[in-house]
């Protein structure tokens, strides 16, 4: 929300008196003063008003966790365990999973409260790169290189996958670059040539890759240089 909506959202000022209290330097957000009534507001920022505490700011999380095959990547499940039940934090409810992984896949999995940066690493449009290694059932030919490169049709979403990288590591083990992430994807594309995939795992999602440190069920948060790199 805009500042001047902020504080003209609170019952004791007018539209106009919040944009002469910002204009006067009244105003600080994180601490600095500003004058900008278009400044966009978030619920993690700290505002004040000649110092007297308006918003605290809620404090952003951010985690990655190396999911395990088995664990279901949802905040809640009937059956499964979730990767929630994972984190042993007090705030876990309320994180959500920037981009989910089937139940027997393993690999990163981002967990944050902060929308907008989840919105920024999944979205197609972003164009953020997600690794998985994957290893099939049958032998993976050059043929998949070009045809993933082309892109595929979806006729359920009526869309072409976005061109994708294929490295082939060895018959039956390849690398794959997606710009995406439909809904069961990489099974979907070895799907085209009947080749069933056998594991499936996701190394690094845009510049975060998974701590090799952390073995499955194990999480950690995330650096700031990881943070600012979304
Ligand atoms: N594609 C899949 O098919 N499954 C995943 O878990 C992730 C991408």
């Amino acid at each position: 929300m805009r500042l001047d909506r902020f504080l003209s959202n609170l019952p004791r000022f007018s539209r106009q008196d919040s944009r002469l209290l910002i204009a006067a330097g009244r105003v600080r957000v994180d601490g600095l003063i500003t004058c900008d009534p278009r400044c966009e507001i978030r619920t993690f920022q700290r505002v004040e008003l000649d110092g007297e505490l308006l918003q605290a700011g809620r404090t952003a999380r951010y985690w990655m966790l190396h999911k395990p095959v088995g664990v279901v990547s949802a905040t809640e499940h009937d059956s499964h365990r979730t990767v929630l039940d994972l984190l042993d934090e007090n705030h876990r409810h309320d994180l959500h999973l920037a981009g989910r992984l089937d139940l027997n896949t393993s690999g990163l999995l981002l967990l944050t409260n902060d929308g907008q940066w989840s919105r920024r690493i999944t979205q197609p449009q972003q164009r953020k790169p997600k690794v998985y290694r994957v290893r099939t059932e049958r032998p993976i030919t050059a043929e998949y290189v070009e045809v993933f490169a082309r892109g595929l049709y979806f006729a359920y979403e009526n869309l072409t996958t976005l061109p994708a990288e294929l490295q082939l590591l060895d018959s039956h083990n390849a690398r794959l670059t997606l710009y995406e992430g439909r809904y069961h994807q990489v099974k979907r594309m070895f799907g085209h040539f009947r080749n069933r995939v056998l594991a499936l795992h996701r190394e690094r999602m845009g510049e975060i890759a998974l701590d090799p440190a952390l073995a499955p069920g194990e999480y950690r948060p995330l650096n700031p240089t990881e943070i600012a790199s979304v």
